[in-house]
């Protein structure tokens, strides 16, 4: 789909939603998910989003080398990046910084704000979400309705 130098940008194809799901998994590991989905039940949210274009799933490369993933979308608010995930192998490398840089260039509108939801838990995450410039908007809260309220 483009190129950057070292790092390439493909779309996900159909077949590859195993290999997605699995990346998924490491994610909702990696940013503990309050609702965790099964690995079934990931892959085929995968298989739908590419299969209907729900959303754009695209995968990271270095030559033949896996270096992430990443799933975004167009919403009423800009782009919305729903994961964004570099290997476990290939961080601390400049990797992500390298991916978000080329999203922003080659793939994402220009005039469009892009939005992250983070984790309030997710520490270096947040930290890698500041680090190439973005900046904190807003701070998700959630009550289970059925609880009592204090
Ligand atoms: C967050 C993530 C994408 C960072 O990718 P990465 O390739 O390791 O990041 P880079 O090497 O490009 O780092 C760029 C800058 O981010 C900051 N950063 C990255 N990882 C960091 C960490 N663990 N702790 C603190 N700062 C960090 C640093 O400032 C770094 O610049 P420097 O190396 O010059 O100091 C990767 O750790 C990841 O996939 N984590 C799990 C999934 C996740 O949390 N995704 C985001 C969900 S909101």
């Amino acid at each position: 789909m483009t190129d950057g130098g070292a790092l390439r940008i493909d779309k996900a194809k159909s077949d590859e939603v195993d290999l997605l799901a699995q990346l998924n998994r490491q994610l909702d590991e990696d940013e503990p998910h309050p609702y965790p989905l099964s690995l079934p039940a990931l892959s085929e949210r995968m298989a739908r989003w590419i299969a209907q274009r729900e959303y754009e799933v695209l995968l990271f490369r270095s030559g033949d080398q896996l270096v992430g993933y990443a799933v975004w979308r167009a919403d009423e608010h800009g782009t919305y990046l729903r994961h964004f995930f570099v290997c476990r192998d290939r961080r601390g490398q400049g990797w992500g910084r390298a991916a978000i840089q080329l999203l922003c260039r080659e793939v994402f509108p220009k005039d469009r704000p892009v939005n992250i939801d983070a984790a309030i838990g997710n520490t270096q995450g947040i930290a890698f979400w500041h680090a190439v410039g973005f900046e904190d908007l807003s701070l998700g809260m959630e009550l289970k309705a059925g609880a009592a309220l204090k």
